[in-house]
């Protein structure tokens, strides 16, 4: 078929969005914890990078070295946003003291203040899109972060006397308002360092935090035993947060013994007749001890897993794939990804994952689990309709603008991404119609990959993965 003709095929195929809409008003809860912060955003230009450089005196050559990837000093923080900016990435370094948040508040600055965390953003994506009750964890709820969740009354968490309440409308008036630097840059942009010029290659974000409670992973207790109830109608958990947990706590404690709290706690909400599935959003867990207990200890014991190409490759480091991990770095398209995605796959041997890449969404699951191929690819095309309205119009804070992008026509970029990724599958189980239906199975396991819209200048990116992730699991109804 045709370039055009497949694109017709997919707008075809894309109808669904309106009716899967509809249909996540029917879920009854998602619980979505557990990280909730202040995302404080600044879009930033090589200029000002290079007069904080030059104002501040900053030793060049250093800026330009690898090194840890976390924030101990200036030119830490500017050496995060120039290998950003150069390589046209997105990471997200700690920062682990006082002094240098306060460095990076007078000299950064934000423009504007939006939700941030996977928890939250989750909490408000599934909330606007309708969802019964959305009960959502945060370990800190002072009045700045209380305002930005969306004024809706099936979006809910608990106030200082334990009552579920509407999430914006709550104050706990002692909580500490925990700050997420994002800094943005466009593509094209140019930044001299130590007398080498670089051109950013892709608008993307440097993440610099400073969140004393999530790097406990701090759990509220009295969020944690109310989920437990009976009475919560909770059909998914969608786990995330784990990716800012810190290796050694600040009492000398080891990172890993919180993951082991949670998942006592994550048992308990489980334990009800409801038998919720379960989620876990990996993210860019950048120590490499938390990451591996992470996937041994969550992701080898629920139903769901989600992440980008950059996540995937993160895997991979740590399960002993160099080979392939490698390969998907300096190839990062479908096929290798793919190949990355099946042998985790088999390591963790749970029953579907979602890879989120530019231009397309791959979901690999165990046949005959709960959520049906066609489900999943509805769901999929939910998101990426949903995702386009997000980029396309900065935000998706009202239900009006969700569908904003559904009669668009998918991307080139992705259709060629399928396209090479059935050549694949092919290859290993036989002949497959994924490029015009997005569906292969045989029977053991289900391949779904759906073609995305793309939106050329994208007015924001942070939060896509979670947003995507999200509705294509709640959206595959
Ligand atoms: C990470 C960041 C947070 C941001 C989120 C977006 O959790 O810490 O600030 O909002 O990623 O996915």
């Amino acid at each position: 078929m045709t370039i055009d003709g497949l694109k017709i095929k997919w707008l075809a195929n894309y109808k669904t969005a309106p009716e899967q809409l509809k249909k996540m008003a029917e879920v009854k809860g998602v619980i979505s914890a557990f990280n909730v912060n202040i995302d404080a955003v600044i879009k930033i230009t090589g200029k000002t990078i290079e007069k904080i450089i030059n104002d501040e005196s900053l030793d060049q050559k250093q800026i330009l070295e690898d090194g840890k990837k976390s924030i101990n000093s200036k030119e830490d923080a500017i050496r995060g946003i120039v290998h950003c900016f150069t390589n046209g990435i997105a990471e997200e370094w700690l920062i682990p003291n006082k002094e240098m948040f306060f460095w990076l508040n007078e000299n950064i600055g934000y423009d504007k203040m939006q939700m941030g965390g996977q928890g939250g953003i989750v909490a408000n994506a599934m909330a606007v899109c309708g969802v019964d009750k959305v009960y959502v964890h945060c370990a800190s709820l002072p009045k700045d972060q209380a305002k930005l969740f969306l004024d809706l009354p099936n979006l809910v968490t608990v106030d200082e006397k334990g009552n579920l309440e509407q999430a914006s409308q709550i104050e706990r008036k002692s909580d500490l308002p925990l700050i997420h630097w994002i800094i943005e840059f466009n593509a094209g942009d140019t930044l001299t360092v130590d007398g080498k010029i670089f051109t950013c290659p892709k608008a993307n974000r440097f993440i610099a935090t400073y969140d004393p409670l999530n790097f406990q992973l701090h759990i509220d207790d009295v969020f944690a035993k109310k989920m437990a109830l009976n009475e919560i109608e909770n059909d998914y958990i969608i786990l995330s947060g784990y990716q800012i947990l810190a290796n050694t706590l600040e009492d000398g404690t080891p990172g890993i013994s919180r993951v082991d709290a949670s998942k006592k706690i994550i048992e308990k909400w489980c334990d009800t007749s409801r038998k919720p599935i379960l989620h876990l959003e990996v993210a860019s867990t950048q120590d490499k001890t938390i990451r591996k207990y992470l996937l041994d200890n969550i992701a080898k014991n629920i139903d769901s897993v989600g992440f980008n190409e950059r996540e995937l490759i993160d895997i991979l480091e740590v399960i002993d794939a160099h080979e392939l991990a490698r390969h998907c770095d300096e190839k990062t398209n479908s096929t290798n990804l793919f190949k990355g995605m099946l042998r985790i796959f088999s390591y963790l041997n749970c029953s579907r994952m979602q890879l989120h890449m530019f231009g397309l969404y791959v979901t690999l699951q165990k046949s005959g689990f709960k959520i049906s191929a066609e489900q999943n690819r509805n769901g999929m095309q939910l998101a990426a309709v949903v995702a386009a309205a997000k980029a396309g119009t900065g935000s998706i804070n009202t239900s009006d603008v969700l569908l904003w992008a559904k009669d668009r026509e998918v991307s080139e970029r992705g259709l060629s991404e399928l396209q090479n990724l059935a050549d694949l599958v092919t290859g290993l189980y036989g002949e497959n119609n994924l490029v015009e239906d997005g569906i292969f199975t045989n029977g053991e396991i289900d391949i779904i990959a759906v073609p995305t819209i793309i939106i050329d200048k994208p007015l924001t990116l942070v939060g896509m993965g979670d947003t995507i992730s999200s509705i294509s699991l709640v959206g595959a109804q």
